[in-house]
């Protein structure tokens, strides 16, 4: 019998393999993110949820260009209130639930938070860094000073572990984890999506409704990738890495680049939730194969001279 475990610690919160799926990504009800734990997922993420909830912006949302795809949902969600027993039936089954949110105020991040840490959640995601949403209704694509004022107020509304979730969009990924850090955050999952445009030659317009979106899939993987290294080699706090995670191998790069654990977005729409097993697979299949005995022991060792 092989001593080898998948099961990895995050700030606390115990989980019997290092995968998750990406927020928004097949997270829009208890029964979508009950399949994903069952098709071996170690923990789900909620979609961002908020105070009110939203539509989103009109279709066209979603293209698919060549290396992935572009988005501008808009955070369309049925709000954190009507989530809460969605929370607590996923809790009833024991599955470990991230709850991703986000908001436009202190007060309404406060309030999230503690809602749904009293619904069962077993970590916080913040999400700051949506592309789709304009700042005068979200904190988000965060600057340094919202920054600094959500991680304090959401970690002082909640015991458990707060990840911070961070844009790809600035010169400077490094800047806003410390910042989250030094506030309280206890992990930071990098990144969301990179602001990008797809057009129609025929329309001669642009062709999501919103014009601009977020692009993930593989072609955002090595932004993903250097994201991860530069924040592996300036924070403490665990990193979740997410961003074109496909296959198992790209698990692999983004444990040895510094992530402890990693989400899976767009994948899952081409490749179905049966990708969880096969990425977990061929991680058990690495660590054996390279004498390694969990998944603790590669987590950056691309650092390493
Ligand atoms: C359709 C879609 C909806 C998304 N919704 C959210 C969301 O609600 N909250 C969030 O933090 N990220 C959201 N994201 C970003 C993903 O969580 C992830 O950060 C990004 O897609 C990169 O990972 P991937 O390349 O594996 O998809 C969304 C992405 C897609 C494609």
């Amino acid at each position: 019998m092989s001593q080898l475990s998948l099961a990895v610690e995050l700030a606390g919160l115990g989980l019997r393999n290092p995968t998750m799926n990406a927020a928004g990504v097949l997270g829009m009800s208890s029964y979508q993110l009950k399949r994903l734990y069952e098709s071996g997922a170690g923990a789900v993420v909620t979609k961002s949820l908020g105070r009110q909830p939203r539509n989103g912006h009109p279709n066209p949302t979603i293209v698919f260009v060549e290396g992935g795809v572009i988005n501008s949902m808009g955070l369309p969600n049925p709000s954190a209130e009507y989530f809460r027993d969605e929370i607590k039936r996923l809790k009833a089954e024991n599955i470990p639930v991230v709850a991703s949110f986000f908001a436009a105020s202190i007060e309404d991040f406060t309030y999230l938070a503690s809602i749904l840490t009293d619904a069962g959640a077993d970590a916080l995601e913040i999400n700051c860094s949506c592309p789709n949403v304009g700042r005068e209704k979200c904190m988000l694509e965060a600057d340094r000073e919202s920054l600094e004022k959500v991680t304090k107020a959401v970690r002082e509304a909640s015991s458990l572990p707060v990840f911070v979730k961070l844009t790809p969009n600035v010169a400077n990924i490094v800047e806003g984890a410390k910042i989250a850090e030094e506030n309280g955050a206890d992990g930071i999952t990098a990144v969301n999506t990179l602001k990008a445009l797809a057009v129609d030659i025929d329309l001669r317009k642009p062709i999501l409704s919103n014009i601009i979106g977020g692009l993930s899939g593989p072609a955002l993987k090595p932004v993903a990738l250097r994201c991860v290294w530069e924040l592996f080699e300036n924070i403490e706090i665990p990193i979740i890495g997410c961003g074109g995670v496909s296959y198992w191998r790209d698990a692999v790069e983004f444990l040895l680049c510094g992530a402890s654990a990693i989400q899976i977005g767009t994948a899952l729409m081409d490749h179905g939730v049966e990708l969880f097993k096969e990425v977990n697979e061929g991680i058990r299949r690495y660590l054996e194969e390279n004498g390694f005995r969990g998944v603790k022991d590669i987590v950056g060792l691309a650092h390493e001279t």
